[in-house]
């Protein structure tokens, strides 16, 4: 069903190295007030967190464009942030830019609200199926235009819980 793609230590080893270490030079001297979407971005999330080494607070949107494997184009947040980022150098963090779609109805929901800055850190880039434009300051791996598993990622919601990503094969 699925194959491996990124182990477990590749993925440990690119969240450190890259994200983590650009993000805390970037912000250095300033406090971050990361934004996790959910449920994809849990896992990532905390790792990715984890690893930044500059002051920084958390709150969480939980969204979905997504139904099967199949994207809608339609954004519904379920549950929006609960804490005022005006003001703020908001870090809006997500497990998987495919579309834009998300990302850009997200962005531009959060710029309304004047944080002081806004950026985009996601793990995974599937740069080629892109429609909409969006800026996205920190990325993990580009990936192919294959769907995949694990890492937070999921298929009709199984598989978050694996520990690398994986291909999926029906
Ligand atoms: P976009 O709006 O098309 O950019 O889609 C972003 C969302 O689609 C992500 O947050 C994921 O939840 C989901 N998604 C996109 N590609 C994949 C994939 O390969 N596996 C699992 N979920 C995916
Ligand atoms: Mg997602």
């Amino acid at each position: 069903m699925a194959k491996n793609f990124f182990t477990r230590r590749q993925i440990q080893s690119k969240v450190k190295e890259q994200p983590a270490q650009r993000i805390s030079s970037d912000y250095e001297g300033k406090e971050i007030f990361a934004a996790g979407i959910l449920k994809g971005a849990v896992i990532f999330f905390a790792d990715l967190v984890r690893s930044i080494t500059v002051p920084l607070t958390f709150d969480f949107i939980i969204a979905s464009s997504y139904k099967k494997i199949e994207t809608t184009g339609y954004v519904n947040i379920y549950s929006d942030l609960r804490e005022d980022i005006t003001g703020k150098h908001v870090l809006l963090i997500e497990d998987i830019i495919d579309t834009g779609l998300t990302l850009k109805f997200l962005r531009e929901k959060l710029l309304e609200r004047n944080p002081e800055s806004l950026r985009i850190c996601v793990f995974l880039d599937k740069k080629e199926r892109r429609i909409v434009d969006v800026p996205i300051d920190y990325i993990g791996f580009e990936i192919p235009d294959k769907f995949v598993v694990a890492y937070g990622l999921n298929c009709e919601n199984k598989f978050r819980n694996l520990p690398y990503i994986a291909f999926f094969e029906p």
